[in-house]
């Protein structure tokens, strides 16, 4: 599990996790998170989303999942977010127009 705070204006870029998969919590203020569908597209194109979680927001997903999550608002935003199994591997990613671009591997323990 990792619990994380937000400063205003703060994000993730887009990324995946690996073979887990996951859900978090807003705990306090809001965080917005983009999404790309359909998400195991990469290098054709997606389509992107965005929607707002307030405190008290859980929100879960599967696998193949690809989000940004960002705190857009004016104030720090905390979140506690679980996965299972546990989180060893994330690719970062780019939207170049409507396609996604790897941008990097990162691996626990190697990376962070
Ligand atoms: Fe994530």
């Amino acid at each position: 599990m990792w619990l994380i705070s937000w400063l205003p204006g703060q994000n993730t870029g887009l990324h995946d996790h690996g073979e887990a998969l996951g859900a978090f919590i807003v705990i306090e203020g809001t965080l917005s998170e983009a999404t790309v569908q359909p998400a195991s597209q990469v290098g054709g194109p997606v389509r992107t989303a965005r929607r707002a979680f307030a405190a008290g927001s859980v929100r879960g997903f599967g696998y193949e999942h690809i989000h940004d999550v960002a705190n857009l608002g004016t104030v720090p935003a905390i979140s506690l977010h679980a996965y299972a199994p546990e989180l060893t591997a994330m690719t970062q990613y780019v939207l170049e127009g409507q396609r996604l671009r790897v941008v990097s591997s990162d691996r626990a323990g190697v990376d962070w």
